[in-house]
């Protein structure tokens, strides 16, 4: 889908259909807002008020209605699309905006529509979320679907329409958009690959490929490099599947030269989660394809942040591995030593996460990271204690932790802090090593936490369990079902706004 910018009065915008914010009216009778609304209003001679007026629209968030044939407008339909609270409206909502609009015109054959955007909403911020939103609404996990797509009912351009003359809004706002966009639906579309096409062999071929398109730097550590290391956790998980495991790192290296931050980004890449011998249930198995969610994120943020060219340095880490039953899997009770020389009982081997994320962190900060932030779908528990709509956030540094939520925030996503106070340690206690490698009945998703956070030696860290955010189980209006891509505009932000 191609995005496209326009200043042009919006009575003469030649589309099929062409996208009028509205808000919630803050008393009967009381004014049309935003201004493009009112406009929108008058040239037709009162379409839109009628609307309110029947009770058949109220402006609440994503509420749609489409008209046809709009008198006095250049375009052949209008789509009425609501934005809530004039009082509650910003960036996130107007990104879900733009997602709802293009998911409510796919398939309708409109190829172009436009969004107006009057003087009172055009700004590079809003476009930029307004672009970024379209393209993720567009975006479907049907790439093994052999239907053919009917390209004719798709829409092929999204025109952003500010007012005649308007300065304010440049393509930057448009391309910004663009760039978070594809580096979202590139993370998507790798973790809806499915596990017999994305081991993790391909999984470093295609972070290589990026690379080299992106102009970053790529190295992938293999099985024996990783030997010689003496990354005994990370082969562990490995040692089961007949897929070699591999250590994927992207490296970029701001224009300026070093400025003293390093930022570590860590993702957990596991491209099949059966449980290894402490396997699984059958049902909802399939899911585990998206064990790599964080490390597609990870790669994601990566390509992004090629192309934004933030002032510090950030290199990735993605431990990709498959977790895999066979009589050469990891038993419960081995014990396996970390590249940090601490030694692991594996009590469990579904708690695999946190043994590939150990020895990462520890090559990392022997890489000579300053910061690290890792993601991962780390456990059943984080969904049990948030549901789907929070990360949770754990951290050794509150100043660093309240750092990352406040970006996660006016990116739209959303965190919620869980401690790993001291206390916790006794969760994790073993009698035959240093470490066992799962906690007790309670607090799964913080003994996880408490584990990693004895791998981080004293670098200011912040660990994010996605395992509820990463996957949509239903879609939304603004978002098809399936992957998210969350954490990708976080790491992005983090690393430009630094
Ligand atoms: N990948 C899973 C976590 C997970 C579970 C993500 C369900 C999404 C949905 C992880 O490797 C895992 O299996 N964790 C175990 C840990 C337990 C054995 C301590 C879990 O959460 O059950
Ligand atoms: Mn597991
Ligand atoms: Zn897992």
């Amino acid at each position: 889908m191609e995005t496209t910018l326009l200043s042009r009065a919006l009575d003469e915008v030649q589309v099929e259909t062409l996208v009028i914010p509205c808000f919630e009216r803050a008393a009967a009778g009381s004014a049309l807002e935003p201004d493009t609304t009112r406009a929108a209003d008058e040239r037709t001679g009162g379409l839109i008020s009628e609307l309110y007026t029947s009770g058949e629209f109220t402006g609440k968030l994503l509420e749609a209605t489409l008209l046809h044939r709009p008198t006095g407008m250049a375009a052949k339909r209008l789509l009425v699309i609501g934005c809530g609270k004039q009082e509650e409206f910003g960036t996130t909502e107007l990104r879900k905006v733009g997602g709802a609009a293009l998911r409510v015109m796919k398939g309708k054959s409109a190829r172009r529509i436009g969004f107006v955007l009057g003087s009172s909403l055009a700004t590079m911020e809003n476009t930029t979320a307004l672009v970024e939103g379209a393209l993720l609404g567009d975006f479907e996990p049907d790439q093994y679907k052999t239907d053919p797509k009917k390209a004719e009912k798709m829409v092929d351009e999204f025109t952003v329409v500010i007012p005649p003359g308007d300065g304010s809004v440049t393509r930057k706002a448009l391309e910004r958009g663009r760039v978070m966009a594809e580096a979202q639906n590139f993370t998507r579309a790798l973790v809806n690959e499915p596990a017999n096409r994305l081991t993790p062999m391909v999984m470093a071929d295609k972070a290589r490929q990026m690379a080299s398109e992106e102009g970053l730097e790529c190295e992938v550590l293999d099985r024996a490099r990783m030997e010689e290391l003496g990354m005994g956790a990370l082969l562990g998980v490995a040692i089961g599947s007949a897929e070699p495991p591999a250590l994927i790192i992207l490296r970029y290296r701001p224009p300026l030269g070093i400025s003293g931050v390093h930022l570590g980004l860590v993702g957990k890449g596991v491209t099949f989660d059966t449980g290894g011998v402490s396997i699984k249930p059958a049902d909802g198995m399939e899911k585990m394809k998206y064990d790599m969610a964080g490390g597609a994120a990870v790669l994601g943020a990566m390509k992004a942040i090629a192309q934004l060219k933030p002032s510090i340095s950030v290199t990735a880490y993605v431990p990709a591995v498959e977790n895999m039953v066979s009589s050469k899997a990891q038993r419960p009770g081995d014990i396996v030593k970390s590249m940090s020389g601490k030694t692991i009982e594996v009590l469990n081997t579904d708690a695999e996460g946190r043994l590939i994320l150990a020895d990462t962190l520890t090559y990392a900060i022997r890489e000579g990271c300053t910061h690290l932030v890792d993601a991962a779908t780390l456990t059943g528990a984080i969904v049990v204690a948030l549901g789907h709509f929070n990360i949770g956030a754990f951290s050794n540094n509150d100043a660093f932790l309240e750092k990352v939520r406040g970006i996660a925030k006016s990116q739209g996503e959303k965190m919620w802090p869980m401690p790993i106070d001291d206390e916790y340690k006794d969760y994790l206690k073993s009698a035959f090593a240093d470490l066992p490698n799962i906690g007790g009945r309670y607090g799964g998703a913080v003994s996880a936490a408490m584990f990693l956070k004895e791998f981080v030696e004293d670098k200011p860290w912040v660990h994010l369990d996605i395992a509820g955010t990463a996957w949509l189980d239903e879609g939304k209006p603004f978002l098809s079902k399936g992957p998210s891509g969350v954490a990708v505009r976080t790491f992005v932000s983090l690393a430009m706004q630094w």
